[in-house]
């Protein structure tokens, strides 16, 4: 199914990997692209680059009524739904980001019902399986979320498959695994990459919570976008819940070194501090799924997308 001549609405679209996925969408010529963000963290600057293609409304995506008339107004077809409370902010405000999280993924999902849009497409996170049970994590490892985030996740998941059954919905889910690249926020709530080349740049030693050895799966930004354009054009995942990843596990420590290597401080201070509460040990994405339904082979961590990576904050910084 192609989003060529499609009316398409992205929550979450001035955040990190929003504002990637509507660049992708643009040179995918959509009748229209509207983003609906509510700018808890999202920022116009990452939209700079289609400003002039496309609407931004800035509301409350978990709305149901607001959000009802705005597809309504619009004639919306399609819905990528990437709009989240961050994990950071679940462990100060526990019951707001689970209440906030799944009212947005319901609300898409009642417009579906009422058949106000065709077709969801609702972005999870890997957060939901908890720790590696088992590696490579597949899409039937068990959800075991550890922070409320991850929960709120987990449980928004549930809210758009039990949708699916009951009412057939047009719906896939994608999980991501953990994402870098160009625009992630490197403010409060940073990742772990912004705040590395931050701590560097002005000179302060990096703080690795534990020791290390916790592991990830690294995607870059475009990559992810890549999955989740074919996972609405291969109508076989409806329904379905597609893991977003690299296939390939980096240790904290690893990922640290590779940073430090591209930023020429490979002698930079690295300081170990306490575990994270909550922090997931293992995580490792199985995308045998993704590699036979959407065709997609990502290359994980390499210099280059860390580089590219590291001249956007360095440029964002001298700015
Ligand atoms: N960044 C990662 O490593 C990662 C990993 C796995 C999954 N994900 C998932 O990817 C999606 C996008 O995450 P991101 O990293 O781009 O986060 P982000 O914080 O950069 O973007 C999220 C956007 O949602 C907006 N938002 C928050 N609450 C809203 C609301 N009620 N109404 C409208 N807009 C609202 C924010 O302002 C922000 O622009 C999320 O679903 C997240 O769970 C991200």
């Amino acid at each position: 199914m192609a989003l060529t001549g499609k009316k398409v609405l992205v929550t979450g679209g001035a955040g990190f990997v929003g504002s990637h996925l509507a660049e992708r969408l643009i040179a995918l010529n959509p009748a229209s692209l509207t983003i609906v963000d509510n700018f808890f963290l999202g920022r116009m600057e990452n939209l700079e680059n289609i400003v002039n293609d496309i609407q931004v409304v800035r509301m409350d995506a978990s709305d149901l009524s607001a959000m009802r008339q705005i597809v309504r107004a619009e004639k919306i077809d399609v819905v990528f739904d990437l709009a989240v409370i961050p994990l950071p902010t679940s462990l100060e405000y526990p019951a707001w980001t689970v209440q906030t999280n799944v009212a947005i993924a319901t609300t898409f999902c009642e417009l579906a019902r009422f058949g106000d849009i065709d077709t969801l497409i609702h972005c999870s996170s890997s957060e939901a399986y908890g720790t590696a049970q088992v590696v490579p994590m597949t899409e039937e490892h068990p959800l075991a979320a550890i922070t409320p985030y991850a929960a709120s996740k987990a449980a928004a998941d549930q809210v758009v498959l039990s949708y699916c059954r009951t009412f057939g919905i047009d719906a896939t889910i994608v999980r991501p695994f953990n994402q870098f690249g160009p625009r992630q926020n490197d403010r409060a709530y940073a990742g772990i990459i912004p705040i590395v080349i931050n701590r560097v740049t002005q000179g302060l030693p990096v703080e690795i919570f534990g020791d290390g050895k916790q592991t990830r799966d690294y995607i870059f930004v475009r990559d992810t976008t890549d999955f989740i354009v074919k996972a609405y054009s291969e109508t076989a995942t409806r329904g379905q819940v597609i893991n977003v990843g690299s296939g390939r596990e980096i240790t904290i420590n690893e990922l640290v070194q590779k940073l430090l290597a591209v930023m020429h401080a490979n002698d930079h201070p690295v300081i170990h501090t306490h575990p994270r509460p909550g922090d997931v040990r293992q995580h490792c994405a199985g995308i045998e799924k993704a590699r036979q339904m959407l065709g997609v082979n990502p290359p994980g961590v390499t210099h280059e997308n860390l580089n590219e990576t590291v001249e956007w904050y360095l440029k964002a910084k001298s700015a």
